[in-house]
């Protein structure tokens, strides 16, 4: 992974803003692991990713369910790790199945001990304080660290109030 590109999001809905520019450069197969703790917007994010691939049904957070496929134009595998305590290459296999043709967005990765592949994008989402939530993205190719950056740039200049 590169040097992570920060952004501060001050509202669910500009993260929801960047869930769906970041829906425009996965493609399935993809895996898109997001990090942070307790109520920073991991699910938050997950639901607008989902929404901007055309799933009209609702996304909830798949907490009890663990992993959560939903069908649209691009499926949507949702994994959420947080009750998993290492899982063996058995249970990823169970957790990942459908996972080729789908989009991939795990929350909690690092609850997972087997591997999970290699991420398109990884996300971290740190509280800031009220409702602001900074935001690393990271990509390990270079094209897509490109993306990433315009995208961020992007918000930046539609959020300028946003800043620190
Ligand atoms: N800037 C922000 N970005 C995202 N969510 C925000 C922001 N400000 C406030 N919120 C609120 O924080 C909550 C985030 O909940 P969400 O379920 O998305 O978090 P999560 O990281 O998935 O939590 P969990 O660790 O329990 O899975 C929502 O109620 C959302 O409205
Ligand atoms: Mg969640």
């Amino acid at each position: 992974m590169s040097e992570p590109l920060e952004w501060v999001s001050v509202s669910a809905a500009q993260t929801a803003e960047l869930g769906t520019a970041l829906a425009q450069l996965l493609h399935p197969g993809d895996l898109v692991i997001v990090r942070g703790e307790l109520g920073t917007g991991k699910t938050t994010l997950t639901r607008s990713i989902g929404r901007a691939l055309g799933i009209s049904e609702q996304i909830t957070s798949p907490t009890f369910a663990l992993a959560q496929r939903y069908d649209g134009p691009v499926p949507l595998l949702h994994i959420d790790a947080y009750r998993l305590h290492g899982a063996d290459d058995e249970e990823m296999g169970l957790l990942l199945d459908g996972a080729a043709d789908a989009l991939t967005v795990v929350e909690w990765p690092e609850r997972l001990e087997a591997d999970l592949g290699r991420p398109r994008v990884g996300v971290e989402l740190r509280h800031g304080g009220g409702d602001r939530r900074l935001v690393a993205l990271a990509a390990e190719d270079p094209a897509t660290q490109e993306r990433l950056a315009e995208i961020v740039a992007d918000l930046r200049a539609r959020h300028i109030h946003a800043e620190p």
